[in-house]
């Protein structure tokens, strides 16, 4: 994209919304529970808290800095504050992991897609917990199904993306974020309240640490570069489109509030409801797809017109959620071809949904009839979510706080999170320090201390 074509967004709630929109996603509800319910719950929650205060919000800043100082998307924003050097690598690294996530998320999204039809046509109605299993396990090893709705999500995405997004994705996200928030607080209270739910608030507040390994660890950092978009210059390439009066410091603390409430509240509605139920809560990515239309039908019971209309209206904002965070990372995507290659932003779409759906058909495939071939003993889908989200988000995350906190020039650095002096930004020692010297140890440790494991 060239410069005299960038936009900004319109205002500074539009800004946060926007990235609040790439932020809060499949990640938050989807991705958060069981990677929490695999880990032992609450001790995994601290663990990922303290993840996004230290590595997340600094990072998030960071991203910041690099996107509105060179107004480029990430893999041409290196390139501009760092000329001639390696660092570009870091962008294009960046651009690689973006894609990958988007090829396997894109699936999830897809059955988002399949249940907002099932609810639509009131397939939910009458079904027992075991029947929600069976739907959940025939949908998604079919070898068709899930390969259409695929199709579908990435030709939504690729449609915003070609007609391009700026008002699409801050208006869509003034609009959707407070629903949704709305939504899932309403089916918090609802689930908290079904029977047998406080085994379920145990388990979300009651941490044992004797489950606390270094998987825990990994696990929660790589879940917080995942849930608020680090690690691949997504928000850094959203802030691009930020203008001079935007506080970072600021935007960046409500994002990562936003994103962490909605993770926290979607944490409330799975659990209590799982334990209600007997399902077990480290069940995996199926977690939501079995749990969520089990709280509507029992919550709502004795009002059928009442769960129907939840069920529509969660499944819709759950796919409209992930179409902002698809969006997120198909722009990386395709700016990049487009600044790099000069391809038309059309053309460079095509070829990026294209390809997106290739690695989409594969990963869906893995689930079902491909399920024997196997990466280090995971299908393809949990490898390309292992290697996205723990190794390379940490990895791309560790780079941009190094290349942030010693590479950069200290008054680029400061201009950026002061607004050029006109605000105060108090925590800016704190920041720098993370950046220098804990975020890179913090992530090298954890990576040490996992290989360590595997070795
Ligand atoms: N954060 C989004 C979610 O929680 C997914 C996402 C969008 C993402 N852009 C990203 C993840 C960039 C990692 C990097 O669903």
């Amino acid at each position: 994209m060239q410069q005299h074509e960038r936009a900004n967004f319109g205002s500074k709630l539009g800004a946060i919304l926007a990235a609040a929109g790439s932020a809060v996603g499949l990640g938050n509800i989807w991705r958060f529970p069981f990677e929490a319910g695999n880990h032992g719950g609450a001790a995994f929650i601290l663990i990922y808290l303290g993840c996004v205060f230290i590595f997340g919000l600094p990072i998030m800043i960071a991203e910041f800095v690099i996107g509105r100082r060179s107004k480029a998307s990430t893999g041409k924003a290196y390139s501009v504050l760092a000329p001639g050097t390696s660092w570009k690598w870091v962008g294009y690294f960046g651009v690689l992991t973006g894609f990958l996530i988007l090829g396997y998320y894109s699936v999830v999204a897809g059955w988002t897609l399949e249940y907002v039809f099932q609810a639509a046509i009131g397939g939910f109605s009458g079904k027992t917990p075991g029947d929600f299993v069976g739907m959940f396990n025939d949908f998604s090893k079919d070898p068709l199904r899930p390969l259409l709705w695929l199709f579908i999500f990435i030709a939504l995405t690729h449609f915003v993306i070609v007609k391009g997004v700026k008002s699409g994705i801050e208006k869509s996200a003034k609009i959707m974020m407070p629903l949704l928030f709305v939504l899932i607080v309403l089916l918090a209270v609802c689930s908290v309240m079904l029977p047998g739910a406080w085994k379920g608030i145990e388990f979300l507040l009651k941490p044992d640490f004797s489950k606390v390994t270094s998987h825990v660890f990994l696990g929660a950092m790589g879940q917080a570069f995942f849930s608020l978009s680090l690690g691949m210059g997504c928000l850094s390439t959203y802030a691009s489109y930020f203008s001079k009066d935007i506080r970072l410091g600021h935007t960046a603390m409500s994002v990562g509030l936003i994103d962490t409430c909605v993770s926290v509240l979607a944490g409330l509605v799975i659990f209590p409801a799982a334990f209600s139920v007997g399902i077990q809560p480290d069940a995996g990515p199926s977690l939501i797809f079995i749990t969520l239309p089990n709280v509507f039908q029992q919550a709502f019971g004795d009002i059928p017109f009442l769960s129907y209309i939840c069920a529509v209206a969660f499944y819709v904002l759950l796919a409209l959620a992930a179409l902002t965070s698809t969006i997120s990372l198909h722009e990386v995507a395709t700016a990049f071809l487009h600044e790099k290659f000069r391809f038309s932003r059309g053309k460079a779409a095509r070829l990026i949904s294209c390809s997106c759906l290739l690695i989409g058909i594969v990963a869906s495939l893995s689930l079902g009839d491909w399920s024997e071939y196997r990466i280090a003993s995971l299908t393809i889908f949990d490898a390309l979510d292992f290697l996205t989200a723990k190794i390379m988000l940490p990895l791309g995350g560790m780079l941009a706080a190094i290349f942030v906190g010693w590479f950069l020039k200290r008054k680029i650095v400061r201009d950026e999170v002061t607004n050029n002096g006109l605000i105060k930004a108090p925590y800016y020692s704190a920041f720098m320090f993370i950046l220098k010297y804990v975020a890179p140890i913090g992530i090298s440790f954890i990576f040490i201390n996992e290989l360590g494991w595997l070795g």
